[in-house]
């Protein structure tokens, strides 16, 4: 019996392997049989193994109260629980007590350095969405333990690269600041900067984020700003831990969230939310001959079943492989968090464009 047991087990991991599919919105076991707690995650390619980072979410909340979850693999599809590469805290008024939030991180290796860098979106316990921070964390090894460098907002005192005049041109714009929202005047003062004039000395908001690595090496922080109205994107130092004041806005009043970013050939694109929360709604999808822009709006990519929900999710990941770029989305369930599913798509190109069309299971 204990045999036939053994057997089955050896069979069925092969079973598994073998298949090597992807089933969107179903559930995903690691190797102990769970359900993969890494939402809003990133992958990092690292010594060809495949580094799976993600929100751990619990049964109740949404809010942290394990911290940043590690998962790696070989293939794909079988991942091995790593633990917790960056864990809340139990003090009192710690940036990163329990009950915080942590939201999309990504790693990144720096091999000037040799450290993995962590970057994530990080709001104070208790605050709600108030702080709209960025969180920092190095380490020596993938899985962590990552090491807390700091929190904050982007780029203060610093004007974005691609703004029209200069920060004394804005000055009229407090006049639009306690205006009613979403008037036509009020948005053309959120197009012209109010916001980012208004956060210019603490520096930029920072919520939905993840961070994109160029083939030469330069790394940036790409994140919903401006009350998640505009999104910018920060160039990051020599060794991705902090921001070199360069800048720009894009999609400024385009309430854009859930930034994923790749590069094909000599194009940058840029695959986006809009702003509904938890509730999915359908991408976006942008296209830039550099990072720096200019930015250009393009349909929505999705195709098939749901495409005008992104399939029920919201995008978090583009992993760019050598055999082509997956699309990871969260379809989130705030009810009961920790069941939220992972969407992996392919990318296909159609005309020049970026197409992502619903499959219900396909491999690698
Ligand atoms: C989503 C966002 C998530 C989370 C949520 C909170 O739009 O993408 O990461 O912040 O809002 O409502």
């Amino acid at each position: 019996m204990k045999i036939l047991l053994l057997l089955w087990m050896f069979l069925s991991a092969f079973i598994v392997r073998a298949e090597g599919t992807v089933r969107s919105g179903a559930v995903w076991p690691d190797n102990r049989g769970q359900h993969i707690n890494a939402h809003g995650g990133g992958i990092l390619y690292h010594d060809g193994r495949y580094y799976w980072f993600g929100e751990h979410k619990s049964a109740e909340t949404t809010a942290a109260l394990v911290g940043i979850t590690c998962y790696s693999s070989e293939n794909l599809t079988d991942w091995r629980y790593e633990g917790v590469a960056l864990p809340v805290t139990d003090t009192a008024g710690d940036e990163l007590e329990r009950g915080c939030i942590m939201e999309r991180p990504k790693v990144v290796y720096n091999a000037s350095t040799r450290k993995f860098v962590l970057w994530f979106h990080l709001e104070f316990k208790g605050q709600g969405y108030g702080a709209a921070r960025y969180g920092v964390a190095v380490s020596d090894h993938p899985t962590g333990p990552y090491r807390f460098l700091r929190s904050g907002r982007v780029n203060a005192g610093v004007q974005p690269l691609n703004m029209k005049g200069s920060m004394a041109d804005l000055d009229t714009l407090d006049v639009w600041e306690n205006a009613e929202w979403w008037t036509p005047q009020w948005r053309r003062a959120v197009e012209d900067g109010l916001f980012m004039r208004r956060d210019f000395d603490g520096g930029q908001m920072a919520r939905d984020q993840t961070v994109f690595v160029d083939t030469d090496g330069r790394a940036y922080h790409i994140y919903s700003s401006e009350e998640n109205l505009t999104l910018q994107i920060a160039e990051l130092s020599p060794d991705y831990t902090a921001h070199t004041g360069r800048y720009i806005r894009v999609a400024p009043g385009g309430q854009n969230e859930a930034p994923t970013v790749f590069r094909h050939g000599d194009t940058y694109w840029m695959v986006t939310s809009g702003c509904t929360g938890w509730a999915p709604n359908r991408a976006r999808l942008f296209s830039a001959p550099s990072i720096w822009g200019p930015w250009r709006q393009h349909d929505n990519p999705c195709r098939g079943k749901d495409a005008d929900t992104t399939f029920g999710g919201q995008g978090t990941y583009i992993l760019s492989t050598p055999k082509g770029h997956i699309f990871m989305a969260d379809i989130w369930r705030p009810k009961q968090p920790d069941d939220s599913r992972y969407i992996w798509l392919p990318i296909t190109f159609e005309d020049g464009l970026p197409v992502i069309q619903w499959r219900d299971e396909w491999s690698f």
